[in-house]
């Protein structure tokens, strides 16, 4: 999967350097290209924001910059055979669609994804009616909360559709029995020691019967959800 990331602090993306996303970089799974809004301006002082038309607080990111910096992305893709034409452009947003596991699994079919990350209030609503020519628009809501921009959503984003690219974490089975693959919360893991500061590992973890086992997890994630997130259980 292609990558493409525009922020003015690209140093947030430094992370994907280690762990299991820096290594599907190292081995070509993932092929991810950080680029600086600044390079896409022209004059002296780089500007990449501008007062809002209406008047009221902050400042608007300017659409030309963007503009650039899609086509940028826009005709380096029409040039590469191993890529699609028309990528999927992906705009962390706090008024843009929820973003869930579902969402991380559609996104990580797509071969290539454009992150392009906001700050201040927002960008020049007209950028993203200009990507819907480029490619498909998404943009999407990390949660009900405000971060101060897009950046620390685009990361979590590409951490999660990251690890559902085939070979990006060694043992697929870990990706099945996680929360939210199948709808319930995850079910508690216990390691050894059995006794640890007086509490014991539950007894039917240790029974080897592993039908019990399986019933007492499932049992677990029901109880779990119900406690913690009943808004995903059915009424
Ligand atoms: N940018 C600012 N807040 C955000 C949020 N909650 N989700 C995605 N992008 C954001």
């Amino acid at each position: 999967m292609r990558i493409d990331v525009v922020s003015i602090f690209p140093a947030f993306f430094d992370v994907l350097e280690v762990s299991l996303l820096g290594k599907a970089r190292g081995n070509g799974i993932l092929d991810v290209r950080i680029h600086d809004l600044r390079d896409a301006t022209y004059d002296r002082h780089r500007t990449v924001d501008d007062t809002p038309y209406g008047g009221g607080a902050g400042m608007v990111m300017k659409a030309d910059p963007w503009g650039q910096a899609l086509d940028g992305i826009a005709a380096d893709a029409a040039e590469n055979p191993a890529i699609p034409d028309r990528p999927v452009f992906i705009f962390p947003s706090p008024a843009g669609a929820r973003f869930t596991q579902a969402t991380a699994r559609e996104l990580a079919t797509a071969p290539h994804l454009v992150f392009g990350c906001g700050r201040y209030e927002g960008i020049d609503e007209r950028v993203f009616d200009y990507a819907a020519t480029l490619g498909d628009v998404r943009l999407i809501s990390l949660g009900d909360y405000v971060l101060n921009g897009g950046e620390v959503a685009a990361m979590a984003m590409i951490e999660a559709i990251g690890r559902l690219i085939p070979g990006v974490v060694g043992n697929p089975e870990s990706l099945v029995e996680e929360s939210h693959e199948d709808g319930l919360l995850e079910y508690p893991s216990y390691t050894k020691p059995a006794v640890w500061r007086d509490r014991e590992v539950p007894a039917i973890l240790l029974s080897g019967n592993h039908g019990a086992i399986a019933a007492w997890r499932r049992e677990q994630q029901v109880v779990r959800t119900r406690e913690r997130r009943p808004d995903l259980l059915p009424e």
